[in-house]
């Protein structure tokens, strides 16, 4: 069994009970940092540093350096899949992700397979293995992967910054061929998840950036069944270690409930929800993550405490709060404000958590 220097993270996803609240940021390691523009020109651009194992570790190790952060995260894309799949990523300057040949005719649709995550996405593994060795059980390593409905809107659209005016006609108009791409990407997560937690993931978080696009009843349908069906077949234990779950849709805060009875450990929250009232809803369920809007952090260090201060107020005494934002941390944060922000964090949540040392 690997003992961890600080388990705080693993301890608040499980609910069980820590000296502090723990805090990680969403895209911690990226263009905010100066070191990470270095390290992204030298590898040439964003796919080559993914898919490089050493360049991703020394990027994931980067935000670790500069702040006392609780967690690391694989550096990474969810678009690892769709790429593996065979649909051409690439990124364009200031355009974001693109896909060569984006999913829209039934033929492509039905001749859609399985990437082995470890030929395919052997780099990721690699990744993965070579950033544990590099933490030496600092802190654990978080694992992930997009949901189900996020990666296939990237895969029908063929972009982001749409309006998902094809994915939405297909949901209506051919809702089968949507199933069957959500199925086959659904088959695609849990193998590429379970590949990541047998490589050293400890913990695994589902982004579902898009669900939140959805009419409820199309969510249910379309995205958190999906999601239910990978956290029932994910390895819970590794080297005698639970591995926790946590799901994250952005702009879900209406379907709080339902995430939180689907068996994952953990629901991510963005900021538009009171994470007091979040906590309320769920009651002892789950744990929850998040969720200070992440444009505080352009404000100075003294509104940073305070706002920081009332989200954890907000959520109260005791375990099974992880601090993060509400989505991700914006390129053009200052570094010194994400410090202000974990220090913040570190040294208010004392108050809110009773353990003996
Ligand atoms: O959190 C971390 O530090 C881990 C790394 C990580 C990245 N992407 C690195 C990245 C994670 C967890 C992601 C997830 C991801 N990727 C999501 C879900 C979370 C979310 O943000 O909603 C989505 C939708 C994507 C797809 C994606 N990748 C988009 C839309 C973009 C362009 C957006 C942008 O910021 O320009 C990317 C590129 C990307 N992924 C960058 C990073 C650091 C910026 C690329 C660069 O260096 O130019």
């Amino acid at each position: 069994m690997t003992k961890l220097k600080n388990d705080t993270l693993l301890c608040a996803l499980l609910k069980q009970p820590v000296e502090y609240t723990p805090v990680w940021l969403m895209r911690q390691a990226g263009r905010y940092l100066a070191e990470y523009n270095a390290t992204r020109a030298r590898a040439g651009d964003f796919l080559s540093l993914c898919k490089n194992p050493a360049f991703a570790t020394e990027v994931t190790l980067q935000p670790l350096a500069r702040f006392p952060l609780d967690a690391a995260i694989l550096f990474s894309d969810i678009l690892t899949i769709p790429d593996a799949m065979g649909l051409g990523l690439y990124f364009s300057q200031g355009e974001g992700p693109m896909f060569e040949r984006p999913l829209r005719e039934e033929k492509e649709i039905h001749a859609l397979t399985i990437p082995d995550p470890d030929t395919k996405l052997r780099y990721v593994m690699d990744a993965v293995s070579e950033i544990r060795k590099a933490l030496d059980n600092r802190v654990p390593l978080i694992g992930f992967s997009g949901s189900p409905f996020t990666l296939a809107c990237y895969m029908v659209e063929g972009r982001g910054g749409t309006e998902f005016r094809e994915i939405k006609t297909m949901l209506y108009q051919r809702p089968e061929l949507l199933h069957h791409i959500l199925e086959v990407n659904a088959k695609a997560v849990m193998a590429y998840l379970n590949a990541q937690i047998e490589s050293g993931a400890q913990t695994v978080m589902i982004f579902d950036t898009w669900g939140g696009t959805l009419s409820d009843a199309a969510y249910k349908e379309f995205s958190l069944h999906y999601i239910q069906q990978i956290i029932a077949g994910l390895k819970r234990e590794q080297d005698g270690m639970q591995v926790p779950s946590i799901v994250f849709t952005k702009g879900g805060g209406l379907w709080l409930e339902a995430i939180a009875n689907i068996g994952c450990d953990a629901v991510g929250l963005d900021w538009t929800i009171d994470i007091g009232e979040a906590r309320r809803r769920v009651g002892d369920k789950v744990a929850l993550q998040g969720n200070l809007d992440p444009s505080v952090l352009f404000a100075s260090p003294e509104v940073i405490a305070s706002e920081v201060e009332k989200v954890l107020a907000s959520y109260g005494n005791g375990s099974g709060h992880v601090f993060n934002l509400g989505h991700g941390i914006s390129q053009f944060t200052p570094p010194e404000n994400a410090a202000a922000l974990v220090e913040a964090v570190h040294s208010l949540s004392r108050k809110f958590h009773s353990m003996k040392t």
